[in-house]
């Protein structure tokens, strides 16, 4: 038997492979269910701080009769009924799942702002998450904040989080960040155990006919994985937090590909979706069948064994890469 145990956010885990945030998860059966197709640990769908607001919004409302304390921002958010569950519940199936489980729960606190919602962090320890995964999806539409800016409120979040819980705490992150490696090791600073490389932004399209933005929400593809690999690639051994890779895992060879690229834990969801919890089970399978095939003994000897921790300079071997790429391509129609 391979030994495909790692550390993850200080967290001992079986294997690499975990659930990501989805709705799945909003069932607490759903997560002893992935528990028991052999997910290593499970992150919850995320609560927002949208829904932590409305609801204190909602309460002053009708401690406050005749004022109108509904903040702008918040009309645009479904309303209270329309989002799956609300803080109390979240709390709930948490404190519920995290009883009935051994695996590792992660919980996941979704939000842009450094105000009173990070108190979650807190409550969600209290109900059991041996950890919490802090997705800042923050679209910055006012064109006069810089990118500094953006950085900050990013940092200032992770550190008020962080000292709100003695949980790990990580950060799901996109890749749009100037300079993702500068960014990483001041997460690092700021006290971040894991980062989670690289959230999915929802892009909308446009009915032409209806003249109506239609947000999709379609599920990844394989292909999708591949800034995650040269982002992992390029932060492995260079960071003190661990890193997740998400996105793109359909089949064990993108676990292997994340592996080699130097994440410690490997995440998935749409293949989830897709094909069933049952599928954690294949992905595993597939796992430990390859790394037997090729006489690996654990996943510690595969781990960033194609990370660039040995290049003296990363910034021209991946350019060097790029020009290569664009030399090598002949084009169809010459002669
Ligand atoms: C239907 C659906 C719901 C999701 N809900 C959440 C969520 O609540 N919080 C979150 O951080 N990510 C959420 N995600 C993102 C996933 O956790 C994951 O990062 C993303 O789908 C990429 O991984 P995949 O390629 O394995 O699907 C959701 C994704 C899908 C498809």
């Amino acid at each position: 038997m391979v030994d495909l145990s790692t550390t993850y956010m200080g967290m001992h885990l079986k294997h690499p492979i975990i659930a990501s945030a989805s709705p799945l998860s909003e069932q607490p059966g759903n997560i002893k269910r992935m528990e028991d197709a052999g997910a290593s640990a499970v992150v919850m769908f995320s609560l927002f701080e949208e829904q932590i607001k409305q609801e204190a919004a909602a309460l002053e409302h009708f401690m406050s009769v005749g004022t109108e304390s509904y903040a702008e921002a918040l009309s645009y958010f479904p309303s209270s009924e329309e989002f799956h569950a609300g803080p109390d519940r979240y709390l709930e199936i948490l404190y519920q799942a995290s009883q009935s489980v051994d695996i590792p729960i992660i919980a996941s606190l979704n939000g842009i702002t450094n105000e009173g919602w990070i108190e979650y962090a807190k409550k969600m320890e209290e109900a059991g998450a041996k950890g919490i995964e802090l997705n800042i999806y923050y679209i910055p539409g006012d064109l006069n904040v810089s990118g500094r800016e953006v950085e900050q409120r990013y940092l200032d979040i992770t550190r008020a989080v962080k000292a709100s819980v003695s949980i790990p705490v990580a950060l799901k992150l996109s890749a749009y960040f100037s300079s993702l490696g500068s960014m990483a090791k001041q997460f690092d600073d700021a006290g971040a155990d894991g980062l989670v490389l690289f959230n999915r932004f929802y892009q909308p399209d446009f009915d032409i006919e209806t003249m109506e933005v239609e947000p999709s929400l379609n599920l990844s593809s394989r292909n999708q994985i591949r800034i995650r690999l040269l982002w992992i690639a390029l932060l492995h051994g260079r960071i003190k937090a661990s890193i997740a890779a998400s996105t793109g895992v359909h089949t064990h060879m993108e676990v292997i590909k994340y592996l080699m690229a130097g994440a410690d834990a490997v995440m998935t969801t749409s293949a989830l979706l897709r094909n069933g919890i049952g599928y954690l089970t294949t992905l595993f399978d597939g796992l430990h069948g390859w790394l037997q095939e090729r006489g690996y003994e654990s996943v510690g000897q595969m781990k960033g064994s194609m990370s660039q921790k040995n290049v003296a300079d990363p910034t021209a071997f991946e350019r060097a890469n790029y020009i290569k790429i664009l030399e090598r391509y002949k084009t169809p129609y010459t002669t």
